[in-house]
């Protein structure tokens, strides 16, 4: 089976070709058409500019991703996400779907492609040991899910403010750094002391599993209007300090209390480095017996080979949306 994934949730247009090879995903071949460029002179993705450039790259994306293949079956983005760009991938899928003789397309949840992101890549796991517990990172969402099995999440935490990706890319904003911030914040905080100022750690001794991070921000940006200046590289470390030592200390701890098989760090935060080692190192030191999957860098922001793996497995159970009942929904979260 060849699955065709598409996403057009927010900034980046991509289409994949993904099929399986024992038992291990193969991604044929991965697009990706990044808008950064153009939604950084804003400071933020413009819905109306992505949208519009959206339709321009979806035919040439998901031609490059097909090559000369005809896909079993569609996985598409359908939420959450901004609605002007996600209609863009869903009337390319209901359009493929029509023209390719109704070929079987699979509505599919941004965040549960993030998850499943940590099966693709050179040499990547087969199978997701559970019952696992999954953090999710990226500008939008910061979540705390409890997987018993493939399709079965449950919520048991989440931000009660801002995302962390909006956190870092606020934070970077203050600091005059471009958009998206996370990256830039990272490699900044390589040359600073990780211990220069101590930011607060929001929620991290609760006893839930919810997450704060908007004091954070304003800690960030009252520390710099009292100290003007102040070395943005020591801002840095301690800032990617706090948020990791909150993250790392929550997912620890549901990890524990739910005797997890296994954890999964994913979404476009997963890239940062020092998010990625610290729960690592964390996790191997403390639950030894806990598999760690984080996915390769390259899958980690977003990109459609993540839909069609979690497509793949909806696939298998002929969960399919005819291509004449396919909407999306910018605010379907995966888990309420
Ligand atoms: O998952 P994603 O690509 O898009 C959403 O679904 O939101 O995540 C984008 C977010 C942005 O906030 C960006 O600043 C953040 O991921 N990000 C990072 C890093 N790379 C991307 N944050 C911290 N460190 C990074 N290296
Ligand atoms: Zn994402």
């Amino acid at each position: 089976m060849h699955i065709l994934g598409i996403e057009t949730s927010c900034d980046d247009t991509a289409a994949a070709l993904l099929t399986q090879r024992d038992g291990r995903f193969v991604v044929e071949r991965s697009c990706v058409s990044s808008q950064i460029d153009i939604h950084k002179i804003y400071g933020g993705v413009v819905p109306e500019i992505a949208g519009r450039k959206h339709a321009d790259s979806i035919i040439p994306v998901i031609r490059e991703a097909l090559g000369n293949a005809r896909p079993d079956a569609i996985a598409v983005t359908a939420g959450p996400g901004l609605v002007t760009s996600l209609v863009v991938g869903v009337e390319a899928a209901r359009a493929l779907s029509y023209a390719w003789g109704e070929v079987p397309i699979v509505r599919t949840n941004h965040i549960e492609g993030h998850i499943y992101s940590v099966l693709l890549g050179d040499n990547p796991p087969t199978e997701i040991p559970f019952p696992c517990i999954a953090l999710i990172v990226s500008g939008g969402h910061t979540e705390l899910i409890l997987m018993r099995g493939h399709g079965d999440y449950t919520l048991i935490g989440r931000t009660r403010d801002d995302a962390v990706g909006e956190c870092f890319d606020k934070a970077a904003k203050v600091m005059g750094l471009e958009y998206p911030g996370g990256p830039k914040i990272s490699k900044l905080a390589t040359e600073g002391a990780r211990d220069a100022i101590a930011f607060p750690r929001p929620m991290c001794t609760s006893d839930d599993f919810d997450f704060s991070f908007a004091g954070l921000k304003t800690a960030v940006l009252y520390y710099l209007r009292d100290n003007p200046t102040a070395n943005h590289a020591d801002v840095c470390a301690s800032f990617e300090q706090a948020v990791t030592d909150v993250l790392v200390a929550k997912t620890l701890r549901a990890a524990r209390e739910y005797t997890a098989a296994s954890v999964i760090l994913s979404g476009g935060v997963s890239a940062n480095r020092y998010l990625r080692e610290g729960l690592h190192n964390a996790l191997t030191n403390e639950l030894p017996a806990c598999t760690v999957l984080i996915p390769e860098l390259k899958y980690t922001t977003d990109n459609a080979a993540m839909i069609a793996a979690a497509g793949w497995f909806h696939a298998q159970n002929r969960e399919f949306t005819p291509w004449s009942e396919l909407t999306a929904d910018p605010s379907w979260e995966l888990v309420r």
